[in-house]
């Protein structure tokens, strides 16, 4: 079986972050949300992945994850020339894929969950597809399911204002060939893309037998930024063990499960944990954490920051008040100057936002 990750949506939700960086692309715990699901796609016994990518971030995906031979797989690039749907991104792999069961899977969502149980009993069922589904307290935001008795989907709807279960579809599905026909039979939505929900119901209303599984386990798309701080949170809270690789000056100060990559240094600091420091970090006269990930070859000066992700090659010095919950990108510069009298000067892209309160 083969799988394919999809990446290439405008990601307009994690504007500006995605202006210079796909979604998935952007670390989570210091490793980029499509890792995860990597790994989670390779433990389910597959090699062979498509990733769906676009013209503007194809040679970030190439440049990150190369052949896939790094990470034990192998990667073959398709491009979608426009983000015109799910639907119409499988379409267009359709020459990846041939005629093979196939695990499609968005490269934006982080699920905990093993999914190798629900490959290994797709392979075994005789149906056109399978798709994961999980409770959810507000269903009218997404793809909503119902089911019968016998764990077989009766009906899907996209985001319906009076939702008749409370099952959405989350970003992972297993398909077998039918649903190429079935993607051919429908027609863009309200919003003018192809979607897969119809495709689909399209299955269902033409007989075919689609599954569903629930899963109770943590799961989340990466399409806000609180959606980034949250997932950040939980894969911090999963760090087990202390990995001190770099150099601290007083270890008396570093409280909790800390990792610190090679060659960084923490100099007159408290770090609470969980929290997570790339390689080439400095820290200085700063208090980090907890629930942080600071990138690699950051720089952090007398500063204190919490429940955060900072990003490769950022620069933070002298800032006065606590940095919380916040997400800053990779390159970015911060910085208290002394010049009176107070003034705030501003190199801020499109999108960015600042909140500032006494
Ligand atoms: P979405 O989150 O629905 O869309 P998006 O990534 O464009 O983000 P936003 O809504 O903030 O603009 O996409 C889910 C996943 O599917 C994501 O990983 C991108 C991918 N995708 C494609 O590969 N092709 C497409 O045509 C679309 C719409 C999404």
């Amino acid at each position: 079986m083969k799988a394919l990750i999809l990446c290439a949506g405008k990601g307009t939700r994690l504007r500006p972050l995605t202006f210079t960086n796909a979604k998935q692309l952007i670390p989570v715990a210091n490793k980029p949300v499509i890792l995860y699901s990597i790994e989670n796609i390779k433990n389910s016994g597959i090699k062979d992945i498509g990733i769906v990518v676009n013209s503007e971030n194809r040679e970030a995906f190439q440049e990150k994850l190369g052949d896939g031979s790094d990470y034990g797989i192998k990667i073959t690039y398709i491009l979608q020339q426009e983000p015109k749907g799910l639907a119409h991104a499988v379409r267009i792999s359709k020459d990846y894929i041939k005629d093979e069961p196939f695990m499609l899977y968005l490269g934006d969502n982080l699920i905990f969950e093993d999914i190798k149980e629900y490959s290994e009993k797709f392979l075994k069922d005789d149906c056109s597809a399978s798709i994961l589904l999980t409770p959810v307290p507000n269903p009218s935001q997404f793809g909503i399911a119902v089911l019968d008795d016998h764990g077989n989907i009766m009906k899907v709807v996209e985001k319906p204002k009076d939702p008749p279960s409370n099952f959405a579809i989350i970003g992972v599905y297993f398909f077998r060939k039918e649903i190429f026909e079935a993607i051919e039979n429908i027609k863009p939505s309200w919003r003018g893309e192809y979607e897969i929900t119809d495709a689909i119901e399209y299955l269902v209303e033409n007989g075919k037998k689609v599954r569903a599984h629930v899963i109770y386990g943590w799961w989340k798309d990466m399409g806000r930024p609180e959606d980034l701080s949250e997932a950040n949170r939980r894969l911090l809270e999963k760090l087990s063990r202390r990995k001190i690789l770099g150099n601290v000056d007083d270890i008396k100060n570093v409280y909790g499960v800390v990792e610190i990559g090679e060659n960084s240094e923490i100099v007159n600091s408290q770090i609470r944990g969980p929290v997570i420091i790339g390689k080439n970090t400095v820290i200085k006269d700063s208090y980090i954490g907890p629930y942080t990930s600071i990138g690699n070859n950051v720089f952090i000066q007398s500063s204190e920051i919490e429940n955060s992700i900072v990003m490769d090659n950022t620069t933070i010095i002298n800032i006065d008040r606590r940095i919380d919950n916040s997400i800053i990108g990779s390159n970015a510069k911060l910085v208290k100057t002394d010049t009176r009298p107070r003034v705030l000067r501003f190199v801020i892209g499109d999108y960015s936002s600042f909140y500032h309160s006494e």
